[in-house]
């Protein structure tokens, strides 16, 4: 009888083993934000808010500026280095950097080639992932692909943002939501864990220009009348994109639980995009998630769009909130609108 599978006429040259699947682990985090801190009484000063207005509404405090020379690769760059130092990974093992930001330090070269240069990982190759605020998850789920297809050993992923060079500090709609910082996480293949058991993405183009800037890329490239429009901030419809939010958030949160047939009390941490504590909150109680899951930072940063869950990661690891063998679940949401789920395994 002729073999019904017959062996595949080429091999994938670039597995370095077979090109089956294995699983892929966060190994390390770490994160880095701006030691300048701007408080709503701050705000107070620049636009007509409140600290009342801005805490019921939103639940921020306070957020973090980069100095003026402070760049998004800077802020990249130490993160990664705290989250190599956490995966005991030297630079030259990294094969790969991917950088998910709406801030790019310049349209190219990528963020992510800067930051090699910057953490010396001169064997790595480089590239930039724009998914607005769930750019980190995205990332993530690349990187995975990479680490799980055996054509790489190490990749380094990162959200990092200085979305104060994209607020318009007249705006008091926007200005009072943002932040600046930056994370960042090892991926590779530790056999004693299931790792990255899930990520799910989507996303809904029709509704991108309730939540953009519209100005400074080929369709509007930059002039005397976009910078006299404004039109090179952030615009955002803040009622919509709340709905929105919420609606996306939990179900990109229910299908990465229902994906991996686990319930909602199985999470031992639950981290949600950091953009408001109502947008928290509603999520949180049609999941039926508990207080004592749910890691929240929003009140020291604001949102810092793709840095977001990374570095509340690296706070709820660093703290003690997350251990060796927790289940994590992150739900992103974000500008394009995207939004995404994954549920980890530390
Ligand atoms: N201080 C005082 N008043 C303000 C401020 C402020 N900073 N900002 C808006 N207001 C006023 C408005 O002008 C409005 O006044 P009006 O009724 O006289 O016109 C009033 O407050 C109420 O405005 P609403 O938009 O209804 O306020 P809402 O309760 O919706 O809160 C907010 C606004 C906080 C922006 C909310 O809509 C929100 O959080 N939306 C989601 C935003 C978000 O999370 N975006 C990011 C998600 S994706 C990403 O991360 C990129």
């Amino acid at each position: 009888m002729s073999d019904p599978t017959p062996a595949p006429r080429f091999q994938n040259p670039r597995a370095r083993h077979h090109f089956t699947s294995r699983t892929c682990s966060v190994t390390g985090v770490g994160s880095y934000v701006p030691e300048r801190v701007l408080t709503n009484a701050d705000l107070e000063q620049m636009v007509d808010t409140s600290d009342e207005w801005i805490t019921t509404r939103t639940g921020i405090r306070e957020r973090r500026l980069a100095a003026d020379q402070e760049t998004t690769s800077d802020m990249a760059a130490e993160a990664s280095r705290r989250a190599l130092e956490m995966a005991g990974v030297s630079a030259e093992e990294v094969d790969l950097i991917i950088v998910a930001t709406v801030t790019p330090d310049m349209p190219f070269p990528a963020t992510a080639c800067l930051v090699q240069e910057k953490i010396g990982a001169r064997n790595a190759a480089a590239f930039d992932v724009e998914a607005a605020c769930s750019g980190f998850v995205f990332a993530l789920e690349i990187g995975h692909q990479f680490v799980a297809s055996r054509t790489h050993e190490v990749v380094l992923v990162i959200g990092a943002e200085k979305l104060s060079a994209l607020v318009d500090w007249q705006d008091r709609n926007t200005c009072v939501l943002f932040g600046d910082g930056a994370g960042a996480a090892v991926l590779r293949h530790r056999p004693d864990s299931a790792g990255l058991l899930t990520v799910t993405m989507g996303a809904d183009g029709g509704k991108g220009s309730l939540l953009c800037v519209p100005a400074g890329g080929a369709a509007r490239p930059a002039s005397v009348e976009s910078v006299r429009q404004r039109l090179h901030f952030i615009r955002m419809d803040g009622r919509e994109t709340f709905k929105n939010a919420v609606q996306a958030m939990l179900s990109a949160a229910r299908e990465a639980l229902a994906r991996c047939e686990l319930d909602i009390s199985q999470i031992q941490c639950v981290i949600p995009h950091q953009a408001n504590q109502r947008i928290i909150d509603a999520v949180g109680s049609r999941l039926g998630v508990k207080e004592e899951q749910l890691f929240v930072n929003l009140d020291k940063y604001g949102n810092t769009s793709a840095a977001s869950v990374v570095i509340a990661l690296d706070e709820a690891v660093r703290g003690g909130r997350i251990k060796r063998g927790d289940l994590v679940l992150m739900t992103v949401f974000g500008g394009g609108f995207t939004w995404g789920g994954a549920v980890l395994e530390w």
